[in-house]
């Protein structure tokens, strides 16, 4: 299963893709790795595992269209069955969405679908809710809102400020996204007509 992942930041979540492929946990080969900011660390952590790496920077194109358009044709160079936005930072048209339908996920900082946006730990916080966690999704037109394949939910502590409560999800981000993908590896996970099917059959 050929991966394409996308990042914007750090990408804390990219190294778990890398670590999982080099422990064995997940069967996948990630092709490349590109980010729409040239300086992202994330770029950095490919370029140490020995994965190409792309710079986009968004900033140089008219639209939001133009971006996606050569973002697309870049990806589809490495011909991907699956494509991860791992802490992407940008919203994608509808064209990109489609051109990767059943073939693309997101990991959403949140218990979808609850707080679908930005500021999401600050937000559980303020609402005094016991949990907050991650949603991992296969993305649709609908920002945020593509049907959940799985979540995790961690406690809200007393005490708890944004930040602390990150780096808590964020362990479990590490956990689900690259289990997602290794789902969508073994042929078990397919989204039809707007929901995640996960095949439980034993293999
Ligand atoms: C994470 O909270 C993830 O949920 C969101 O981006 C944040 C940073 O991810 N999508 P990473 O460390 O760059 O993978």
């Amino acid at each position: 299963c050929k991966l394409v992942i996308l990042v914007s930041g750090g990408g804390s979540n990219l190294q778990s893709f890398i670590d999982g492929v080099s422990n064995g946990s997940l069967t996948a080969d990630i092709a490349a790795v590109f980010s729409n900011r040239p300086k992202a660390f994330g770029l950095e952590r490919a370029a140490n595992a020995g994965i190409a790496t792309e710079a986009i920077d968004h900033t140089l194109f008219e639209s939001r269209e133009a971006f996606d358009a050569e973002l697309m044709q870049r990806i589809d160079h490495y011909a991907p069955d699956l494509v991860i936005l791992a802490g992407f930072m940008r919203i994608l048209t509808p064209g990109f969405v489609q051109n990767y339908h059943g073939r693309l996920l997101n990991i959403h900082p949140s218990l979808l679908p609850k707080y679908p946006g930005l500021h999401t730990h600050q937000r559980a916080i303020d609402a005094g809710d016991p949990q907050a966690g991650a949603t991992v999704h296969f993305v649709t037109e609908e920002l945020d809102g593509g049907p959940a394949i799985v979540q995790a939910a961690v406690p809200i502590e007393a005490g708890d400020n944004a930040d602390l409560l990150a780096k808590r999800v964020l362990t479990q981000e590490h956990i689900i996204y690259p289990l997602a993908a290794q789902w969508f590896a073994e042929g078990r996970l397919r989204l039809e007509s707007n929901s995640a099917l996960l095949d439980n059959t034993p293999l």
